[in-house]
């Protein structure tokens, strides 16, 4: 199945300049980039990507990463999109990440990991809403 997944270049790894890197890996990877754009985020719109996360003991930490710097957020299309780049991914924590993964390879810990991907069609749906409402 075709499907759109989103995917964000966080903080660490814009401001380390591995964007074009990892922009790469997701091309050669074949997955077509339909939407790309640079953002620093606001306070509110963090915590609101994370919302789900807001009892979390790490969620401040979580919040103030991400507003660090700016974010590349992309919206990428594939078949099965979303499980194919989480895979591309790795586990969230990067010392558990298989080897080339985007986590192994660009992230640092379990915090501060590099990238972003959505787990489900309806957080796909949602995280694209919210950043690129001109493509849903
Ligand atoms: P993401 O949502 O960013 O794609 O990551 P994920 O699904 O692999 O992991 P999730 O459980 O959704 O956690 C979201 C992000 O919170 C940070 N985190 N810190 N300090 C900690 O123990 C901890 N645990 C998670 C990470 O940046 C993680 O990607
Ligand atoms: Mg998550």
């Amino acid at each position: 199945m075709m499907q759109t997944t989103f995917a964000i270049i966080k903080p660490d790894a814009t401001l380390a300049k591995h964007t074009g890197k990892i922009i790469d890996l997701i091309e050669k990877e074949g997955f077509e980039v339909v939407g790309l754009k640079k953002v620093h985020m606001t306070q509110a719109k963090a915590e609101e990507f994370y919302a789900v996360h807001n009892a979390r003991p790490f969620f401040g930490e979580l919040v103030s990463f991400m507003t660090s710097g700016p974010c590349v957020l992309l919206a990428l299309r594939k078949e099965n999109a979303i499980a194919a780049w989480r895979d591309l991914m790795g586990a969230t924590d990067p010392a558990k990440a298989a080897p080339n993964t985007m986590r192994a390879l660009f992230g640092t810990n379990v915090g501060s990991n590099a990238t972003h991907g959505s787990d489900a069609p309806e957080t796909a749906q949602t995280e694209l809403k919210l950043f690129f409402p001109e493509l849903v």
